[in-house]
């Protein structure tokens, strides 16, 4: 039995994890920066006779972060894994995003794995144990049209975790894993899209018929490749659950065949990242 902070858990992903976790027995807290988005996760845990801590925690303010962490300590002792999931997604040109857009798109998708990795550190180092899994995204290995500020955003999130599985897994038994979804069938592409409209919507610009063409492309799939390309937040919460279970998880770890097939010229000679992690610490440390 692990005890388990994930963030973002009011929908999608993180509510599929912290069920998913609470039913093979680990000790979960699903936090969520809003805590009036609560009522389905409890609904869902009390129809599954299901115990899940709920609390609130907001990835873009370092002083939430500490107190539900600090929360969480005095409370259960200890931290075993944590699970940045909270994330958001952009469809913007570089062109066409302000400076505050590309600011927030960081700041969510890339400081607030970050400002939770900070805070949680001391406690792990300590115990000289401890997992950190950051939901990434094929999008953090393979750079997409029109989606350049959030591939950069799990870029970071790729660099910094690779980076800090160089040291901290020989040094301290802190192991980190990166988790790199295709499509996920959640409010994800719903809050790009609001996000999209909200600030003035599709440009009438240079960029249209090439926005046009990609967005025609994405349409067209069949069902049997809509099929492929998207998976269920259950489905992608079975994989994240099994790499916290298992005793030597990978660095790196794509959610289904078409993820990985998406990334082969990236991934193929070190599927899991694990020889390029090898190879770091037997040159530099
Ligand atoms: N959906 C996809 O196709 C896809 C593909 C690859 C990777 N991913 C990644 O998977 C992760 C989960 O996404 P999802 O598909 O489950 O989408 P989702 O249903 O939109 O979930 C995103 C979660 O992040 C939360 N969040 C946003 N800003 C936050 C903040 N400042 N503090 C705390 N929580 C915050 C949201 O909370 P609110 O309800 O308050 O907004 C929501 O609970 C993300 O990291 C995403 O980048 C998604």
């Amino acid at each position: 039995m692990k005890t388990i902070l994930i963030t973002g858990a009011s929908s999608g992903l993180g509510a599929s994890l912290a069920l998913s976790l609470a039913a093979r027995g680990h000790r979960v807290w699903a936090t969520m920066r809003n805590l009036e988005k609560q009522e389905a996760l409890v609904l869902s845990a009390k129809k599954k006779n299901l115990s899940i801590t709920i609390r609130q925690l907001d990835v873009e303010n370092m002083e939430s972060v500490t107190q539900c962490v600090a929360d969480m300590i005095a409370t259960e002792g200890r931290i075993d894994v944590l699970v940045n999931n909270a994330g958001a997604g952009f469809v913007r040109t570089t062109e066409q995003a302000t400076e505050e857009e590309i600011r927030w798109v960081m700041d969510i998708n890339f400081m607030g794995v970050v400002r939770c990795t900070k805070a949680v550190m001391p406690y792990m180092r300590v115990a000289k144990s401890g997992h950190i899994i950051n939901i990434s995204s094929i999008g953090g290995l393979v750079g997409q049209p029109f989606n350049e500020i959030y591939c950069a955003a799990k870029f970071a999130v790729e660099g910094y975790t690779e980076a800090m599985a160089s040291y901290l897994e020989t040094g301290f038994g802190i192991k980190f894993s990166v988790i790199e979804p295709a499509g996920i069938q959640s409010e994800f592409a719903k809050t790009v899209m609001s996000q999209l409209n909200s600030t003035g919507g599709i440009r009438q610009d240079d960029y249209l018929p090439l926005f046009q063409q990609y967005i025609n492309r994405i349409q067209s799939r069949s069902s049997e490749e809509i099929a492929r390309v998207y998976q269920s937040p259950e489905q992608v919460a079975e994989v994240v659950a099994g790499c916290i279970d298992t005793e030597n998880p990978p660095l790196r770890l794509r959610t289904s065949p078409w993820a990985d097939e998406f990334c082969r010229f990236k991934t193929a000679a070190d599927p899991t990242g694990k020889l390029q992690q090898a190879a770091v610490i037997a040159s530099l440390l």
